[in-house]
């Protein structure tokens, strides 16, 4: 903040607990010490106003509000560039030796937070490391770890993934078992780690409207096995051989998918993370699609990205209750 805004900051806020004061303190002036049945004068809706002084709870508890008021704005940081005489560092960071990004040492709400992580890092990150080195598969048959490994999905994929991880339009499903990306433990892992972007390119320019049609319809009744609808004029059949030169690349000459691009199998269109219908199909195939996984290395590190991914794998390979009998 510049010093300009500090000041101007700073005295809008003493001016108003100062002029709060004196509002308090001259209003109680001239006021009558005990209660009374005089009214001043105003009634509405035959509500009468009693010439009676402010409650004393009420009067002290003002006060208090303001006593508070000071204490707060000496000691945390909340005047303009003003930082509170409350110390930053504690003994955690000392002995960790870690600098406050910002590189200032008061307190902040940044640095507690700071703190709180480093708190947690110092008491969970033993765990995550002996979790991080066993396989995935083992980790989901270890029910204290699945315990972990949901909180974090709750708290990091929910938002897109849904809190009961069957996805959303957009966002795929990860209970079952059609992967985009594969659904070996490795892939799994890799997936969250790096995060995925799947590109399917637009082709209205390349095949035309017609050919949209056509390639829609073979994905809806050759691949799908489901009906056209009513009065459209599409050919599946020329649609197939539009498959067989545009799309196999990337999906494959069954239509299965290619893990490896990230392109879905399409003969399992209850999968599809944009719609099934014939209306949805044109829609895709026109405008193309741009799924993003965003990378979770940079903010869960890879011993917990582990953690969940056994988390994910557990969705869809539950584990055995009868193991070890927890
Ligand atoms: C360059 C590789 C590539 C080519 C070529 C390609 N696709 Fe795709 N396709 C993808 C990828 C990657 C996705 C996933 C996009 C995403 O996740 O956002 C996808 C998604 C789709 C989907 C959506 C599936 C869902 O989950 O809703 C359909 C339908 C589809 N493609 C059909 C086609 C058809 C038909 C063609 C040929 C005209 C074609 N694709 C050509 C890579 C390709
Ligand atoms: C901002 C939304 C968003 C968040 C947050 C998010 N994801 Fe995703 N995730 C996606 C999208 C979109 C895809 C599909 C990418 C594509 O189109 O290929 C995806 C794909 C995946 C895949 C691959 C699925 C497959 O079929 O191969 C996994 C695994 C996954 N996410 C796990 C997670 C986990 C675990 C978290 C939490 C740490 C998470 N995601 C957080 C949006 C998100």
């Amino acid at each position: 903040m510049t010093t300009v805004w500090s000041l101007y900051v700073s005295v809008l806020t003493l001016a108003t607990l100062v002029g709060l004061t004196w509002l308090l303190l001259s209003t109680r002036k001239g006021q009558r010490e005990d209660t009374t049945e005089e009214t001043v004068g105003h009634a509405f809706d035959g509500i009468e106003e009693y010439d009676n002084p402010l409650p004393k709870w009420w009067f002290w508890l003002f006060v208090g509000t303001l006593v508070f008021a000071v204490g707060y704005l000496v000691l945390y940081p909340g005047l303009g560039n003003w930082r509170g005489i409350l110390p930053g560092y504690s003994y955690l960071d000392n002995a960790n030796k870690t600098e406050f990004a910002t590189g200032d040492t008061g307190w902040t709400g940044v640095h507690e937070w700071e703190k709180e992580m480093a708190r947690a890092n110092a008491r969970f990150g033993p765990l995550y490391a002996k979790y991080a080195a066993m396989p995935v598969e083992a980790v989901a048959q270890d029910a204290k770890a699945l315990k972990m490994g949901a909180r974090l999905f709750a708290n990091n994929c929910s938002v897109c993934h849904g809190s009961d991880a069957k996805g959303a339009y957009g966002f795929p499903n990860l209970t079952d078992d059609v992967w985009r990306w594969g659904g070996e433990p490795e892939a799994i892992k890799t997936s969250i780690m790096n995060g995925r972007h799947g590109v399917m390119p637009g082709w209205a320019a390349v095949i035309g409207e017609q050919g949209v049609a056509d390639v829609s319809a073979f994905v809806l009744t050759g691949l799908n096995n489901r009906q056209l609808p009513q009065g459209v004029s599409a050919d599946g059949d020329k649609g197939q051989a539009i498959f067989a030169t545009t799309c196999v690349a990337c999906h494959g000459a069954q239509g299965k998918g290619t893990p490896m691009l990230g392109a879905p199998d399409l003969t399992r269109p209850d999968a599809f993370i944009y719609g099934s219908s014939f209306a949805q199909l044109q829609q895709t195939i026109r405008y193309g699609r741009q799924g993003q996984m965003p990378a979770q290395a940079p903010l869960q590190g890879n011993d917990k990205v582990h953690v969940l991914a056994a988390y994910v794998y557990s969705l869809s390979h539950p584990r055995q209750e009868a193991a070890d009998g927890q």
